[in-house]
């Protein structure tokens, strides 16, 4: 595989400023396993319970959010051409701040303490300001492309999100002040997963989805107009929710939910006009990730229509395991699959060429791994799915999903070792 045009790989950082958050992304996978097995049907009591808050920052925070913070550290300067300035002691900073803070935040749930929550305030209150400081600076310089303009809403739906939820959390570490906390927390989790999280895989995809995956590229009109769109309707979606106007709440909505539905319409249908017909492991993971966005879309628009769907206390749960491990964990994990290899051999490439032989993109994340994590995580995801319906499948669903999360980081461990290894016969 050779870079693409337009893509400045002589400015990548050194392999470790995204390695470092790809490699720690798994573990929160498989603490959110250990929270799941450890409360089991108890867990579907409220989605307000403090376990279920837990359980969705170890996956929101930890899994997604490392993932995804590695992925800007490379993306920025080799697809926005703006590399972002000191970037190993930033991302050193950033990584050092997040993970004791989602992991206090985590604790501070589980163990109802409000001094952890206030600690855990401090450390992510500033691992994000020096998160979107950094990239601010780098975003102001980057190129003007489909992917870095949809970085810059979603960097913005992250300042939304966060502060949001710094706010939240102020309820739980210095007693209950915010009297609408319901209207917030929509507020919050509507920016973080569907701005945070959705416009970035939105926008990240315009670049991997036809390189990784020899696709067409997106419709030019649908890559300028629709992180943007997003983000418009997001702000009007909660201008209305702020303004109590409950007619126009569900209309702004379903123009969201239309939208993801389109884009998931759009991204299967590239698919099959892929230029190689083989299926491989990645492309495997954007299917079953679309086919879940466009079910979790489905069920949200039937909940607006049924109200005993919306009332039902399972329902909450049902949406958030289709969007958040359907969707979103199996296309970063498919993600993951070939941006790493990729890395470790365009990093092998640029030290070794001339000198050594360098290890193919199989060798370096051989396809029966990779394939085996993947079969657990398709069969876990039904299986969380039906558990708020059938509360003891929680079991099984969460072993599965644990051992998938165990493989995932095995996996990209064996990876980063063919890495070190080969550098060593040099060295
Ligand atoms: C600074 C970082 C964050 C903090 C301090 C934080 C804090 C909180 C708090 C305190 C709540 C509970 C609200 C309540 O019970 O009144 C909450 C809910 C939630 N947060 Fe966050 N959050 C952060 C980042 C994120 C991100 C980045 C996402 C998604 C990508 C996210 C997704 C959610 C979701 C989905 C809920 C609702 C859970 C439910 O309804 O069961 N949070 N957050």
């Amino acid at each position: 595989m050779t870079p693409q045009a337009g893509l400045s790989f002589e400015q990548a950082p050194p392999i470790l400023v995204p390695f470092r958050f790809f490699l720690s992304a798994p573990v929160f996978g498989v603490l959110a396993a250990l929270t799941l097995l450890w409360q089991g049907p108890a867990l579907f009591d409220s989605r307000w319970m403090p376990p279920a808050l837990a359980l969705t920052h170890l996956m929101t925070l930890g899994f997604l959010g490392l993932a995804m913070l590695g992925a800007m550290f490379q993306m920025l300067p080799v697809v926005a051409g703006a590399p972002i300035s000191r970037a190993n002691s930033v991302s050193l900073g950033v990584f050092g701040l997040l993970v004791p803070g989602v992991l206090t935040l985590a604790s501070g749930f589980l163990l109802v303490s409000p001094e952890l929550i206030r600690l855990a305030m401090g450390l992510l209150g500033s691992g994000f300001t020096l998160f979107i400081l950094a990239v601010a600076v780098s975003l102001k310089r980057a190129a003007n492309n489909p992917t870095s303009r949809g970085m810059r809403f979603a960097v913005l739906a992250l300042t939304v999100t966060a502060t949001f939820g710094l706010v939240l959390a102020s309820n739980y570490g210095w007693g209950w002040w915010i009297a609408n906390r319901i209207q917030i927390t929509s507020i919050h989790l509507a920016w973080g997963l569907l701005g945070w999280v959705g416009v970035l895989v939105v926008s990240v995809s315009y670049q991997v989805v036809p390189m990784f995956q020899l696709t067409p590229a997106y419709p030019k009109p649908l890559s300028a107009w629709l992180p943007p769109g997003l983000f418009v309707l997001l702000l009007l979606w909660t201008a209305f929710t702020l303004g109590n106007m409950e007619a126009l709440v569900p209309v702004a909505g379903g123009a969201i939910a239309l939208a993801f539905a389109l884009y998931a319409g759009v991204t299967l249908r590239l698919q099959t006009q892929r230029r190689r017909k083989i299926s491989d492991v990645t492309l495997l993971f954007w299917r079953y990730g679309m086919a879940a966005l466009l079910l979790v879309l489905t069920l949200w628009l039937a909940g607006q229509a049924v109200p005993q769907l919306d009332n039902w206390p399972g329902y909450p749960f049902l949406l958030g395991m289709l969007f958040i491990g359907g969707f979103v964990v199996s296309v970063v994990n498919g993600m993951l699959y070939k941006i790493l290899p990729f890395l470790i051999w365009f990093h092998l490439q640029s030290r070794l060429t001339g000198i050594a032989k360098i290890p193919n993109m199989k060798e370096i994340l051989p396809e029966k791994a990779m394939r085996r994590q993947m079969r657990l995580h398709f069969a876990a995801v039904p299986l969380l799915a039906l558990a708020p319906l059938m509360p003891p499948l929680i079991y099984p669903a969460a072993l599965i999903f644990g051992v998938s999360m165990l493989l995932l980081e095995t996996n990209l461990i064996f990876a980063f070792g063919v890495y070190r290894r080969n550098l060593k016969l040099v060295s």
